[in-house]
């Protein structure tokens, strides 16, 4: 018999529904040519499910998401939506599913293409064969943390304005263990070295979190590599060295900022995917939603121009992750590298000497046959 994974698809809004179109294609590959079978399932989510339902996402959609092995999403969000209420705004639904689903490890790979090298902001020296994995926490720290609000600050007669706002970046030792752990399962499975990121030097929580990582890998982890790293340090390494990396663990805060850096240095938005893992179910698979880093692209929607790989390698990174099929997300790795590596190329990865860009549809089928090849 052959494995069975159930995958909700919430192609959403914009390009969503074009770059999900080329993944459907090598799901069906993978279906018509290795050992698996896939119970798809489609529903909507952001302006979509707005239109239908009146909410971005519908309870039953939500409920299918509770229930599958792995959820992938386009995107959500358009200008038509501009001028919604802000609780039913597109992103509403996608911040819904990562909420009840518990998703509290966003993994956010940085993998450098040799063909697309020089579209990094750093040298082609500095980043050829990079590949790293910033795990990024995502439910808790300042972006939840109470207090917060933006106050009357009357009694201070010194404060010109009158006004204070307020964050808290809060962290409990079992959600800084629980990262941690995210972090140190994945680098067992890559190059078993992880950095963790913090600021010790002048945050409290940053001295919680550096002791619960360091608990996490010497009760649990101790053949991993360990280091630690203030954030503004890593910032900087990061730019200037970013191979010294494996995995990064950090917060939400920095982890955001971090990321987006990291992003950079590998090229297009069009190209990056990204994981969101939640604890791990009775079947021994994590709750998990995948979905490319960018956005709806409203500029290009409609046009056939969009770049389907940052797509396509999230449901690489599902094999991976969600479903045990490593072998099967390398080649659908390497099949992306190799239509780059034969000079094909979405609008958005054209240099500055030009050449003629393909299409959505045949990005995704010169990627079906480089698996076929
Ligand atoms: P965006 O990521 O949609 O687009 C930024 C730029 O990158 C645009 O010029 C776009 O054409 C280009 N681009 C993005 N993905 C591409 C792809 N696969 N291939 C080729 N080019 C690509 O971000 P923007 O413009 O800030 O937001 C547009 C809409 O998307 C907004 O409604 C925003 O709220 C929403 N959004 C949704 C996200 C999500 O669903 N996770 C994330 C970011 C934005
Ligand atoms: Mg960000």
């Amino acid at each position: 018999m052959s494995d069975r994974y159930s995958l909700l698809i919430l192609p959403g809004d914009g390009i969503g529904p074009e770059v999900m179109a080329e993944v459907v294609k090598v799901i069906d590959w993978f279906q018509a040519n290795r050992d698996m079978t896939f119970d798809v399932t489609h529903d909507l989510v952001g302006g979509a499910a707005y239109d239908v339902h009146g909410v971005p996402l519908a309870d039953a959609t939500m409920a299918k998401a509770q229930a599958v092995d792995a959820v992938l999403l386009g995107a959500v969000g358009g200008p038509k939506y501009d001028v919604l209420d802000f609780s039913v705004k597109p992103e509403r639904g996608l911040l819904r599913l990562r909420k009840e689903m518990d998703l509290f490890a966003n993994l956010r790979p940085a993998q450098c293409f040799d063909a697309l090298a020089d579209f990094s902001s750093l040298k082609r020296e500095v980043v050829a064969g990079l590949d790293i994995l910033i795990v990024r926490e995502l439910t808790s720290g300042v972006y939840f943390g109470e207090p917060r609000g933006i106050h009357s600050d009357d009694n201070n007669p010194d404060n010109e304005g009158g006004r204070v706002g307020i964050n808290t970046q809060r962290y409990t030792s079992g959600e800084i263990r629980r990262v941690a752990r995210s972090a140190f399962e994945l680098a067992r499975a890559r190059g078993n070295k992880v950095c963790s990121m913090e600021k010790a030097n002048v945050m409290e929580s940053g001295i919680l979190w550096r002791e619960e990582v360091q608990w996490v890998h010497d009760n649990e982890y101790p053949d991993v590599a360990l280091s630690h790293m203030y954030a503004d340090n890593g910032a900087m390494q990061l730019v200037r060295a970013p191979r010294q990396f494996d995995v990064i663990v950090t917060d939400n805060l920095f982890g955001d900022l971090l990321s987006d850096a990291a992003a950079m240095l590998t090229g297009s938005l069009g190209m990056l995917p990204s994981a969101s893992l939640g604890a791990v179910m009775a079947n021994g698979r994590p709750k998990a939603l995948y979905e490319p880093v960018h956005g709806s692209a409203p500029d290009i929607a409609g046009q056939g121009k969009a770049n389907p790989i940052a797509c396509i390698l999230s449901f690489a990174m599902a094999l991976r992750y969600s479903f045990g099929e490593g072998a099967a997300a390398d080649a659908l790795e390497a099949a992306v590298e190799r239509v780059l590596a034969d000079g094909l190329r979405t609008a958005d990865l054209m240099g500055p000497d030009g050449g003629t860009p393909i299409s959505t549809a045949q990005m995704g089928d010169a990627i079906v046959a480089a698996l076929e090849a």
